[in-house]
């Protein structure tokens, strides 16, 4: 006891129960929105933990003040861009995430905003609502089949295979580009291993699952969008920041690609007012994990991971494990 830790927004259970049977102070954010810069920097002084979510920004100026106390730091989001581990490490800060349990929610997104997007179920739904539809019409609101398409996955790591593998119910072929080869996939469902410039000409279906990372950022640019299909679909469940907006305002707008999925922003939770007038795209307010099954898990495995890291001990998702490895000494 005597730990006290700040979780910054009001997590589903089993977060907060765990964390109060082992800590004496476990403050939340009362608000049903993120905290503002000052609000965080007020919230954080004297914790010894501090579970976040991948949208609050764990950057030197929090971790300063944070203070001396600051021991962990658990992430709710296998996306953990938020956080520098390096930097992390460097304090001897331990740092955790939420691999594993979101994966395959996270893919039954990107396959909804596949679909909503080659058959223009959300334009479809705007158009019934404002009563323009005045009857059938054998030319009206007409899509793209996924049956039979290629679908191309841009990074196969856990998400990006698993909506790789939802393709065998479409009949689609599958390739995928990514640093090193996935022979699982590859026997499994037959996908081929291509370079990012092939995929991109070739797909009919374009999933983006990467992390952002210095190397990442504006992944698809102007220069990628302009190698698609006139008739391709882009999908993006990773970090708005993968996606030049600007370049793909301009692409959808000029037809160069047929229409977007995006459940993340450049600037969220701004989103850029192009986007909006444009029918051709689908957005939904990043809820890649968002079913309550999975939010819970996650919650539970942040705190989990925060206590554990509290005991001194590695966590079992752990993004720093030298942190707790006795051998290494101190900086
Ligand atoms: C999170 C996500 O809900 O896990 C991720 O990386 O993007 C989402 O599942 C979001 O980051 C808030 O923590």
């Amino acid at each position: 006891m005597g730990r006290s830790v700040y979780v910054t927004r009001d997590l589903p259970e089993p977060a907060l129960p765990l964390l109060r049977a082992e800590c004496e102070t476990v403050d939340v954010n009362p608000h049903d929105r993120a905290l503002t810069r000052d609000e965080l920097l007020a919230a954080v002084p004297g914790r010894d933990g501090i579970l976040c979510t991948g949208m609050d920004p764990m950057d030197a100026e929090v971790l300063d003040a944070a203070g001396q106390s600051l021991r962990a730091i658990a992430v709710c989001a296998v996306g953990y861009d938020n956080v520098s581990v390096p930097e992390l490490t460097r304090r001897r800060i331990g740092a955790s995430n939420t691999p594993d349990v979101l994966t395959e929610t996270t893919a039954d997104l990107a396959w909804a905003l596949m679909m909503a997007a080659a058959r223009r179920v959300a334009e479809g739904d705007r158009f019934v609502r404002a009563g323009c539809w005045k009857g059938w019409g054998p030319r009206q609101m007409l899509g793209f089949d996924l049956y039979g398409k290629t679908l191309g996955v841009v990074g196969a790591g856990r998400i990006g295979c698993a909506v790789a593998r939802r393709a065998r119910g479409f009949d689609m072929r599958v390739i995928y580009h990514n640093r090193s080869a996935r022979k699982e996939l590859e026997r499994d469902i037959g996908a081929v291993h291509v370079s990012l410039g092939e995929l991109l000409r070739r797909s009919d279906f374009v999933s983006i699952n990467l992390p952002l990372t210095a190397e990442t950022v504006h992944i698809i640019g102007a220069r990628e969008l302009a190698l698609m299909k006139p008739t391709a679909v882009l999908v993006n469940t990773g970090r708005g920041p993968l996606v030049d907006e600007e370049a793909l305002v301009d692409a959808l707008r000029a037809g160069r690609i047929a229409a977007a999925g995006l459940d993340v922003f450049e600037g969220e939770p701004n989103v850029r007012p192009e986007l909006l007038g444009l029918e051709n795209v689908v957005l939904t307010p990043h809820v890649g994990s968002g079913t309550l099954q999975t939010r819970s898990k996650m919650a539970g495995m942040a705190a989990r991971c925060l206590l554990s890291m509290l005991r001194g001990e590695a966590p079992a998702q752990c993004l720093n494990p030298e942190v707790f490895d006795k051998s290494v000494p101190a900086p």
